[in-house]
């Protein structure tokens, strides 16, 4: 081969090339003939082997002419490269293009159950008093169930409670969260404004009005002179906040072996507004809630000395509270999970 040959097969490569390129469809078309024309193993260098057989004038002239061929090639390869990678781009983004216009999918959303619902309620109402939430087990023993709260074993008293007992001496499923009182009391320094919600269990009869199982919030005020007047303001100040601000509310005389004096506290009733009706049992009145002044012996229990300080406690049940507020008239469907009742709630 002399210098006209290699020449001719330069620009025969260099016109094959272009055309190839020119034609080429898409990038990997492109990526295949760059390997197959300029690589390593390419014809390009498969034609500039020849160039050591040469007289040695000539080579520089051989390799003039490959340079040039192998310029033509490089900037053909980058002019087609950019056409064809936008038209790939472009039908890319066709092909992947989202309408914004078209309508979202719904996203189910859950509410919260109205038991827990109500324990909010009441929460967010006794932290505006400076009430601070605690939690107290479920599992409790006999002592801060009940003997810590001056109910002794076999005292008549423990007929208020029918009690689920756990297989393990001396614990049992606490019946109210009144041993949350003898917790708080134990870790606590006065002044005490506590407020302990949580899940009760009863050995009951299950009916309209009674479930093995449900909550209670507990509150817990000890102070320095705290009197049977501040927890009557506190109440009906929360009355008020739940039930409407035009409400009436009373005490009456109750009885628990853990408060002394003890009350049951009273709302006007909220479907007939006092005159007397079937939901009320014509009494005018609903009970919210129980309450009374800490009895001295827990006061002791819980390692305070009832010379120095008093306090009083309430215990009430979320799930009433909501029957009374909403008119639902079966405890049972708190316990139920039928959707229509608990997606009512927020
Ligand atoms: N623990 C009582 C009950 O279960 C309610 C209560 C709490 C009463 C605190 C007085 C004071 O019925």
């Amino acid at each position: 081969m002399d210098l006209a040959d290699l020449t001719r097969e330069l620009e025969t490569l260099r016109a094959d090339a272009l055309a190839a390129i020119a034609g080429a469809p898409d990038s990997a078309t492109l990526e295949a003939l760059e390997l197959d024309v300029l690589g390593k193993k390419g014809r390009l260098t498969t034609v500039l082997r020849g160039i050591g057989a040469l007289p040695p004038d000539d080579r520089p002239k051989v390799g003039a002419v490959a340079n040039a061929v192998r310029g033509a090639i490089e900037s053909a390869l980058a002019e087609r490269g950019a056409e064809v990678r936008s038209t790939e781009l472009a039908a890319r983004l066709a092909a992947e293009a989202v309408d914004v216009t078209t309508p979202g999918r719904p996203v189910r959303r859950g509410t919260l159950h109205p038991s827990i619902e109500a324990m909010r309620e009441i929460a967010e109402i006794f932290e505006q008093f400076g009430f601070v939430t605690y939690e107290s087990p479920e599992i409790e023993d006999d002592r801060t169930n009940f003997q810590m709260l001056n109910i002794p074993p076999d005292h008549p008293a423990r007929d208020l409670w029918d009690t689920l007992y756990v297989d393990v001496e001396g614990k049992l499923l606490r019946t109210h969260t009144s041993p949350g009182q003898i917790r708080v009391m134990q870790a606590e320094r006065p002044p005490i404004r506590a407020l302990l919600p949580g899940r009760c269990f009863r050995y009951e009869a299950v009916d309209a009005s009674h479930a093995s199982e449900f909550f209670q919030v507990e509150g817990l005020m000890i102070d320095e002179g705290t009197t049977m007047a501040d927890l009557k303001g506190l109440l009906d100040q929360f009355a008020k906040a739940m039930f409407g601000a035009d409400k009436r509310t009373r005490f009456r005389p109750g009885y628990y072996p853990f408060t002394e004096p003890s009350v049951a506290f009273d709302v006007e009733c909220l479907v007939c507004g006092g005159s007397g009706c079937p939901a009320c049992g014509r009494s005018g009145w609903m009970t919210i809630l129980g309450a009374g002044m800490v009895h001295p012996v827990v006061l002791q229990y819980g390692g305070l000395d009832p010379e120095r300080y008093q306090g009083f406690a309430f215990g009430m049940g979320p799930e009433r509270i909501k029957m009374l507020k909403h008119g639902i008239t079966d405890l049972r469907l708190f316990l139920e999970n039928d959707l229509r009742f608990l997606e009512q709630f927020r």
